[in-house]
Protein backbone atom coordinates (compact mmCIF):
# COMPACT_ATOMS: atom_id res chain seq x y z
CA UNK A 1 0.00 0.00 0.00
CA UNK A 2 2.88 2.66 0.31
CA UNK A 3 4.26 1.86 -2.62
CA UNK A 4 0.58 3.61 -3.89
CA UNK A 5 1.66 6.35 -2.30
CA UNK A 6 2.24 9.73 -4.39
CA UNK A 7 5.66 10.67 -2.90
CA UNK A 8 5.26 14.39 -3.97
CA UNK A 9 1.77 15.03 -2.26
CA UNK A 10 2.47 13.85 0.99
CA UNK A 11 1.02 16.07 3.72
CA UNK A 12 3.38 18.15 5.10
CA UNK A 13 1.47 18.79 8.71
CA UNK A 14 -0.82 15.85 10.00
CA UNK A 15 -3.28 16.43 12.72
CA UNK A 16 -4.38 13.56 14.57
CA UNK A 17 -7.22 13.04 16.93
CA UNK A 18 -6.56 9.86 19.18
CA UNK A 19 -9.66 8.30 20.30
CA UNK A 20 -11.04 4.89 21.60
CA UNK A 21 -8.84 4.38 24.28
CA UNK A 22 -11.65 3.58 26.93
CA UNK A 23 -13.61 1.69 24.66
CA UNK A 24 -10.66 -0.47 23.66
CA UNK A 25 -10.30 -1.63 27.09
CA UNK A 26 -13.52 -1.97 27.47
CA UNK A 27 -14.18 -4.55 25.11
CA UNK A 28 -11.14 -6.40 26.72
CA UNK A 29 -13.17 -6.13 30.22
CA UNK A 30 -10.24 -3.73 31.56
CA UNK A 31 -9.61 -0.45 33.30
CA UNK A 32 -9.83 2.32 30.92
CA UNK A 33 -6.58 3.23 31.72
CA UNK A 34 -5.01 0.06 30.36
CA UNK A 35 -6.21 1.49 26.86
CA UNK A 36 -4.15 4.80 26.83
CA UNK A 37 -1.31 2.95 28.34
CA UNK A 38 -1.32 0.22 25.26
CA UNK A 39 -1.70 3.51 23.56
CA UNK A 40 1.55 4.73 23.33
CA UNK A 41 2.43 1.84 20.80
CA UNK A 42 -0.20 3.41 18.72
CA UNK A 43 1.67 7.03 19.26
CA UNK A 44 5.03 5.43 18.13
CA UNK A 45 3.98 3.96 15.44
CA UNK A 46 2.33 7.26 13.83
CA UNK A 47 5.76 9.12 14.73
CA UNK A 48 7.55 6.64 13.23
CA UNK A 49 5.24 6.65 9.77
CA UNK A 50 4.94 9.89 9.85
CA UNK A 51 8.62 11.01 10.01
CA UNK A 52 9.18 7.88 7.61
CA UNK A 53 7.32 8.98 5.07
CA UNK A 54 8.31 12.57 5.28
CA UNK A 55 5.98 14.03 7.03
CA UNK A 56 7.02 17.81 8.68
CA UNK A 57 4.46 18.53 11.21
CA UNK A 58 2.68 16.51 13.18
CA UNK A 59 -0.03 17.07 16.01
CA UNK A 60 -1.21 14.93 18.48
CA UNK A 61 -4.64 15.75 20.47
CA UNK A 62 -3.38 14.07 23.83
CA UNK A 63 -5.38 15.86 26.39
CA UNK A 64 -8.33 18.43 25.87
CA UNK A 65 -9.44 21.00 28.03
CA UNK A 66 -12.75 19.34 28.86
CA UNK A 67 -10.91 16.33 29.70
CA UNK A 68 -9.77 17.50 32.98
CA UNK A 69 -13.57 16.76 34.09
CA UNK A 70 -13.13 13.42 33.84
CA UNK A 71 -12.75 11.24 37.07
CA UNK A 72 -9.86 11.98 38.89
CA UNK A 73 -8.25 9.01 38.74
CA UNK A 74 -8.19 8.71 34.98
CA UNK A 75 -6.70 12.51 34.85
CA UNK A 76 -3.91 11.62 37.34
CA UNK A 77 -3.44 8.08 35.15
CA UNK A 78 -2.98 10.16 31.84
CA UNK A 79 -0.79 12.44 33.44
CA UNK A 80 1.28 9.97 35.13
CA UNK A 81 1.64 8.38 31.65
CA UNK A 82 2.87 11.60 30.15
CA UNK A 83 5.49 11.78 32.20
CA UNK A 84 6.76 8.57 32.12
CA UNK A 85 6.06 8.60 28.09
CA UNK A 86 7.98 11.73 27.27
CA UNK A 87 10.99 10.65 29.49
CA UNK A 88 11.42 7.21 27.51
CA UNK A 89 10.97 8.89 23.93
CA UNK A 90 13.36 11.27 24.33
CA UNK A 91 16.40 8.61 22.95
CA UNK A 92 13.81 7.77 19.83
CA UNK A 93 13.17 11.58 19.75
CA UNK A 94 17.28 12.43 19.19
CA UNK A 95 17.83 9.21 17.18
CA UNK A 96 15.01 9.93 14.34
CA UNK A 97 15.73 13.81 14.86
CA UNK A 98 12.46 15.02 15.99
CA UNK A 99 11.98 18.12 17.54
CA UNK A 100 9.30 17.91 20.50
CA UNK A 101 6.55 20.70 20.94
CA UNK A 102 3.55 21.56 22.50
CA UNK A 103 0.17 23.61 22.14
CA UNK A 104 -2.19 24.10 24.73
CA UNK A 105 -2.12 25.89 28.50
CA UNK A 106 0.62 23.79 29.91
CA UNK A 107 1.39 25.70 32.48
CA UNK A 108 -2.44 23.65 34.26
CA UNK A 109 -0.60 20.55 34.11
CA UNK A 110 1.03 19.38 36.88
CA UNK A 111 4.15 20.19 37.84
CA UNK A 112 6.09 16.49 37.01
CA UNK A 113 4.61 16.49 33.53
CA UNK A 114 5.48 20.36 33.26
CA UNK A 115 8.97 20.04 33.39
CA UNK A 116 9.16 16.49 32.19
CA UNK A 117 7.40 18.29 28.50
CA UNK A 118 9.81 21.15 29.00
CA UNK A 119 12.91 19.44 29.29
CA UNK A 120 12.21 17.38 26.25
CA UNK A 121 11.32 20.34 24.12
CA UNK A 122 14.96 22.05 25.24
CA UNK A 123 16.55 18.55 24.32
CA UNK A 124 14.95 18.02 20.71
CA UNK A 125 15.00 22.13 19.94
CA UNK A 126 18.31 22.19 17.79
CA UNK A 127 17.18 18.74 16.15
CA UNK A 128 15.94 19.22 12.48
CA UNK A 129 13.64 16.76 11.38
CA UNK A 130 9.92 16.18 12.02
CA UNK A 131 8.04 18.50 14.47
CA UNK A 132 6.32 16.60 16.77
CA UNK A 133 3.36 18.66 18.55
CA UNK A 134 0.79 17.62 21.52
CA UNK A 135 -2.10 19.49 21.89
CA UNK A 136 -1.93 19.40 26.08
CA UNK A 137 -4.52 21.02 28.05
CA UNK A 138 -5.56 22.34 25.00
CA UNK A 139 -9.17 23.36 23.27
CA UNK A 140 -9.68 25.25 20.06
CA UNK A 141 -12.09 27.36 21.83
CA UNK A 142 -9.29 28.04 24.69
CA UNK A 143 -6.90 29.00 22.17
CA UNK A 144 -9.56 31.30 20.10
CA UNK A 145 -9.87 33.25 23.42
CA UNK A 146 -6.58 33.11 24.41
CA UNK A 147 -5.29 34.93 20.69
CA UNK A 148 -8.49 37.31 21.55
CA UNK A 149 -7.08 38.44 25.00
CA UNK A 150 -3.46 38.55 23.46
CA UNK A 151 -4.71 41.00 20.66
CA UNK A 152 -7.25 43.14 22.99
CA UNK A 153 -4.24 44.05 25.11
CA UNK A 154 -2.06 45.08 22.55
CA UNK A 155 -4.80 47.50 21.39
CA UNK A 156 -5.48 48.80 24.69
CA UNK A 157 -1.43 49.43 24.98
CA UNK A 158 -1.48 51.09 21.96
CA UNK A 159 0.70 48.39 20.25
CA UNK A 160 -1.78 47.24 17.72
CA UNK A 161 -4.20 49.17 15.38
CA UNK A 162 -7.72 47.64 15.50
CA UNK A 163 -7.29 48.19 11.51
CA UNK A 164 -4.12 46.00 11.10
CA UNK A 165 -6.10 42.90 12.91
CA UNK A 166 -5.83 41.19 9.71
CA UNK A 167 -6.57 37.08 9.53
CA UNK A 168 -2.82 36.74 9.11
CA UNK A 169 -2.20 39.10 12.77
CA UNK A 170 -4.85 36.55 13.88
CA UNK A 171 -2.76 33.44 13.33
CA UNK A 172 0.56 35.08 14.50
CA UNK A 173 -1.71 35.43 17.65
CA UNK A 174 -2.49 31.59 18.11
CA UNK A 175 -0.32 28.17 19.69
CA UNK A 176 0.66 27.76 16.07
CA UNK A 177 2.28 30.66 14.84
CA UNK A 178 4.83 29.15 12.68
CA UNK A 179 3.07 25.92 11.93
CA UNK A 180 1.44 25.48 8.88
CA UNK A 181 -2.50 24.63 8.90
CA UNK A 182 -2.64 20.67 8.60
CA UNK A 183 -3.56 18.97 5.05
CA UNK A 184 -5.21 15.84 6.93
CA UNK A 185 -6.84 15.18 10.25
CA UNK A 186 -7.60 11.86 11.47
CA UNK A 187 -9.87 10.71 14.08
CA UNK A 188 -10.24 7.46 14.74
CA UNK A 189 -12.98 5.29 16.87
CA UNK A 190 -15.36 6.03 14.21
CA UNK A 191 -16.43 9.83 15.96
CA UNK A 192 -17.72 12.35 13.27
CA UNK A 193 -16.52 15.25 15.10
CA UNK A 194 -14.39 17.56 16.35
CA UNK A 195 -14.30 17.75 19.66
CA UNK A 196 -12.79 21.42 20.11
CA UNK A 197 -9.73 20.19 18.61
CA UNK A 198 -8.01 22.89 16.18
CA UNK A 199 -11.21 25.34 15.46
CA UNK A 200 -8.69 27.75 13.66
CA UNK A 201 -6.82 25.76 11.62
CA UNK A 202 -9.00 22.99 9.94
CA UNK A 203 -10.89 25.30 8.20
CA UNK A 204 -9.72 23.59 5.34
CA UNK A 205 -8.16 20.91 6.09
CA UNK A 206 -9.27 17.15 4.55
CA UNK A 207 -10.56 15.19 7.39
CA UNK A 208 -10.57 11.78 7.71
CA UNK A 209 -12.39 9.04 9.81
CA UNK A 210 -11.96 5.59 10.33
CA UNK A 211 -13.38 3.26 12.70
CA UNK A 212 -10.08 1.59 14.28
CA UNK A 213 -9.78 2.57 17.82
CA UNK A 214 -6.71 4.27 18.72
CA UNK A 215 -4.45 1.13 20.37
CA UNK A 216 -4.85 -0.36 17.51
CA UNK A 217 -3.67 2.24 15.00
CA UNK A 218 -0.52 1.12 13.02
CA UNK A 219 1.31 2.58 10.41
CA UNK A 220 -0.57 1.03 7.74
CA UNK A 221 -3.46 3.02 8.75
CA UNK A 222 -1.64 6.29 8.67
CA UNK A 223 -0.62 5.03 4.84
CA UNK A 224 -4.54 4.48 4.18
CA UNK A 225 -5.14 8.04 5.99
CA UNK A 226 -2.78 9.60 3.47
CA UNK A 227 -3.61 7.78 0.22
CA UNK A 228 -7.69 8.68 1.69
CA UNK A 229 -6.54 12.38 1.17
CA UNK A 230 -4.45 11.93 -2.20
CA UNK A 231 -7.33 11.32 -3.59
CA UNK A 232 -9.33 14.49 -2.36
CA UNK A 233 -9.63 17.61 -4.87
CA UNK A 234 -8.61 20.17 -2.58
CA UNK A 235 -10.50 23.46 -4.21
CA UNK A 236 -10.02 26.22 -1.22
CA UNK A 237 -13.42 28.05 -2.90
CA UNK A 238 -12.70 27.73 -6.15
CA UNK A 239 -14.59 25.59 -8.92
CA UNK A 240 -12.85 22.26 -9.73
CA UNK A 241 -11.79 23.23 -13.30
CA UNK A 242 -9.62 25.95 -11.66
CA UNK A 243 -7.68 23.27 -9.46
CA UNK A 244 -6.88 21.18 -12.30
CA UNK A 245 -3.76 20.56 -12.67
C1 LIG B 1 -8.75 9.02 23.86
O1 LIG B 1 -9.46 7.90 24.24
C2 LIG B 1 -7.75 9.48 24.90
C3 LIG B 1 -8.09 10.75 25.57
C4 LIG B 1 -9.14 11.48 25.32
C5 LIG B 1 -7.18 11.20 26.60
P1 LIG B 1 -10.72 7.99 25.21
O2 LIG B 1 -10.25 7.91 26.61
O3 LIG B 1 -11.53 9.19 24.88
O4 LIG B 1 -11.50 6.68 24.82
P2 LIG B 1 -13.06 6.51 24.59
O5 LIG B 1 -13.50 7.56 23.62
O6 LIG B 1 -13.72 6.70 25.92
O7 LIG B 1 -13.22 5.13 24.05
C1 LIG C 1 -10.94 14.20 22.09
O1 LIG C 1 -11.46 12.98 22.51
C2 LIG C 1 -9.74 14.57 22.91
C3 LIG C 1 -8.54 13.75 22.75
C4 LIG C 1 -8.40 12.77 21.90
C5 LIG C 1 -7.44 14.09 23.60
P1 LIG C 1 -12.67 12.89 23.55
O2 LIG C 1 -12.90 11.47 23.80
O3 LIG C 1 -12.38 13.76 24.72
O4 LIG C 1 -13.87 13.54 22.72
P2 LIG C 1 -15.44 13.41 22.91
O5 LIG C 1 -15.75 13.72 24.32
O6 LIG C 1 -15.84 12.02 22.53
O7 LIG C 1 -16.02 14.40 21.93
MG1 LIG D 1 -13.02 9.51 23.57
Amino acid sequence: MKEELDPNRIPRHIAIIMDGNGRWAKKKGAMRIFGHHHAIKAVRDAIEGANNLGVKYLTLFSFSTENWSRPKEEVEGLMALLVKTIANEVPMMMKNNIVMDSIGDIDSLPETAYKQLKEAKEKTASNTGLKLILALSYSGQWELTQAARRIAQKVSDGKLKVDDISQEVFANHLETKDIPDPELMIRTSGEFRISNFLLWQLAYTELHFTPVLWPDFREKHLVAAILDYQKRERRFGKTGEQVKP
